[in-house]
């Protein structure tokens, strides 16, 4: 691989060529893939509007990337290991070969229902092949996947669906995900009662669970394989797509309003996943890599599908949960498949980490040679019960640090060449450009100081609009700050020039490292007959990293108010999803608001984190009494 780096010399040397020559360093990397036709122009941009073209006029489809180009030499080599979430199922194995045979069959079962070049797919399913297969047909044809995540209720599934108009969904029958089953196609039948834009919805078996199946809509995945295989439609060509055309497009919350349709489009994200996969890792040929995320999100497109594939990888998919059927489960799996490359998230370590050692021990784990983390900030602890008991302190952690619109890892060491710290995410990839910046948007320069973080220039895996709003875009992320794309993080960058991402300066809370705005579970929770107002705030959770607080105006006192909560917390999980249902609920009699009418978050924040001796001014407040009834009532 011609963009590998060996050296810490050879991250100096990209990094300075990649802010210096920007253009010629990326082209090179893009050097390495395969094109049906080469770019007119490397990087045309702005941050004003924004546009972001990268690799602009050139053709290529990027499942030839992942797939056709490993042929040759790789045909026979695993692309996809699979082992079920029943460790007494039997594991599957996809080589190169036989994934692009299912994902030409795949891609001929979507064109035979009519999806074209540009069509929106929804895909709600759970962590078998078929998923990956199912995002790689829609990439070879030119549909634009949307990957919903398998813990999304109804209504959310129906608010995707309608935002990007979708013609189809890819469902299953249900999911097993540690002891339960989950029944998916009866929740998208649910969803599908809103949603005019679907036409037909591919089933695939999975649990065996009882389904309705409507005539004309719903059909069976085995039986449309069939059909395409009677017809003869084995090879499937990969379409043409420009280099900005759309790839996917997936929902993010933030801090205010619905989820809004992060799009990423072909050419950049492949060659920033790719990269980013090759060197943050330091895979090498054969590794066994293994991502524990799910591919609802992004971490589960970037880097257990595309980024991997690209890069010709194993790559390990698991269906379950760390904890099923016990809190030994990962370590089985990096025994029984030799696991060399495992990446996970701070809150399954935590969880983990609190079942104790006896899980760990009689596990066999020298295989593994490098450790990743990603999602939330990793505390002290848990990075040190990582690298001991698990990497027995012979393997780099590399803690990653991203986001859904950057498409791939941004700050984060490379494996055995940039020196790990605990806690901190280090170094900026090449090509990433940073800056710390105060609230007015002023930079804060020099090392040991800490702001908000800001990248001033494009990389290649940016995001490039939101799905059906390109000003949502611009006032989101690029108007915060003049020129600069906001984060919406807080950094700290120490003596070393180190980063350390200390959590988001929004109204997100990341839960479980699962992103959740204050905003969409209050508006769930306003949603209740009884509710007059809430407010909703993050709270420090020992496994999840944050929980979520709520404080409920009621307009009647509630005659039983551990009903009430159960009420409330249903409501959200029905709105949003499980993922998004408060952990404690406060009812108050009113909430803390300035003579203008705005909640000061910061008191509920300081109440819910159990600070209450240091509220501060509480002076200007239209009724400084509510917060004494609120520390009083405090759960
Ligand atoms: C947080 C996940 C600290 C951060 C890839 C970011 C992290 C948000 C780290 C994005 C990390 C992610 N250390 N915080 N290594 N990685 N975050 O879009 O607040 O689901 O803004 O993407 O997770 O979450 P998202």
């Amino acid at each position: 691989m011609n963009f590998q780096i060996k050296s810490i010399e050879e991250y100096n040397a990209a990094y300075q060529k990649s802010v210096e020559k920007p253009e010629e360093f990326w082209a090179e990397i893009a050097e390495n893939f395969q094109w049906k036709k080469k770019w007119d122009k490397v990087l045309d941009w702005n941050f004003k509007e924004p546009k972001i073209e990268w690799f602009k006029g050139a053709k290529l489809n990027i499942t030839e990337n992942c797939l056709d180009r490993h042929l040759k030499d790789k045909a026979d080599q695993p692309a996809i290991i699979w082992e079920a979430n029943d460790p007494t199922e039997h594991h599957r194995v996809l080589t190169y070969k036989q994934l692009h045979q299912k994902v030409c069959l795949f891609s001929n079962v979507l064109k035979n229902n009519g999806v074209k070049k540009g069509d929106r797919v929804c895909i709600y399913m759970p962590m078998v092949p078929e998923l990956a297969i199912a995002v790689l047909a829609c990439a070879r044809i030119g549909a634009i996947h949307s990957v919903v995540f398998g813990g999304f209720s109804a209504q959310s599934i129906a608010d995707r669906i309608n935002d990007a108009q979708c013609e189809m969904v890819i469902t299953s029958d249900g999911g097993f995900r540690g002891p339960k089953d989950i029944p998916l196609k009866n929740v998208i039948d649910d969803a599908l009662v809103q949603c005019c834009s679907v036409k037909t919805v591919i089933v695939l078996t999975r649990t065996r669970t009882p389904i309705s199946m409507i005539k004309g809509r719903d059909k069976w995945w085995e039986d449309e394989i069939k059909k395409v295989e009677t017809l003869g439609l084995i090879d499937c060509p990969a379409e043409e797509m420009d280099a900005e055309d759309e790839l996917f497009i997936l929902y993010t919350s933030g801090s205010t309003g619905k989820p809004k349709g992060v799009v990423h489009t072909t050419a950049g994200y492949m060659v920033y996943t790719a990269y980013t996969f090759q060197n943050v890792f330091q895979y090498q040929p054969n590794d066994v890599y293994f991502c524990t995320a799910d591919i609802g999100w992004i971490t589960g497109h970037s880097y257990i599908i595309y980024g991997p594939l690209a890069q010709g990888a194993t790559t390990l998919m698991f269906e379950g949960v760390p904890t099923y059927p016990d809190a030994g489960r990962f370590w089985d799996i990096v025994d029984k498949f030799k696991v060399n490359v495992l990446y996970t998230a701070p809150t399954a370590i935590r969880s983990l980490m609190q079942s104790g050692l006896d899980y760990v021990k009689d596990k066999d784990l020298s295989s593994l040679k490098v450790l990743g983390s990603v999602g939330e900030p990793i505390n002290e602890e848990a990075w040190n019960w990582y690298n001991e008991n698990i990497g027995k302190g012979k393997c780099p952690i590399v803690d990653t640090w991203w986001q859904t619109e950057t498409g791939g890892i941004m700050i984060s060491p490379l494996a055995n060449i940039i020196k790990t710290k605990p806690c901190f995410a280090t170094l900026p990839l090449p090509g990433v450009q940073l800056m710390l910046v105060d609230e007015k948007g002023d930079e804060i320069k020099g090392n040991g100081v800490s702001g908000n973080l800001c990248i001033t220039f494009p990389w290649p895996g940016m995001l490039r609009t939101t799905y059906g709003d390109h000003e949502r875009c611009r006032q989101t992320y690029f108007a915060t700050y003049e020129n600069k794309y906001f984060t919406g993080d807080g950094c700290m960058r120490d003596e070393d020039g180190y980063y350390r991402i200390t959590g988001r300066v929004d109204d997100v809370i990341n839960v479980s490292g699962h992103r959740i705005g204050t905003a969409e579970v209050e508006n769930a929770i306003n949603m209740f007959t009884d509710v007059v107002e809430s407010a909703v705030v993050g709270y420090p959770h020992e496994i999840k990293g944050q929980g979520i607080y709520a404080y409920v105006i009621l307009n009647k006192e509630s005659d039983d108010e551990e009903l009430t909560r159960k009420d409330i917390s249903m409501t959200v999980s029905r709105i949003i999803g499980a993922i998004a249902r408060p952990e404690k609920i406060q009812f108050v009699k009113g909430l803390p608001k300035t003579r203008s009418g705005k909640i000061m978050r910061r008191i509920l924040r300081k109440i819910a984190e159990g600070d209450v001796a240091n509220l501060g001014d509480t002076s200007t407040l239209l009724d400084p009494t509510v917060v004494e009834d609120i520390k009083n009532n405090k759960i």
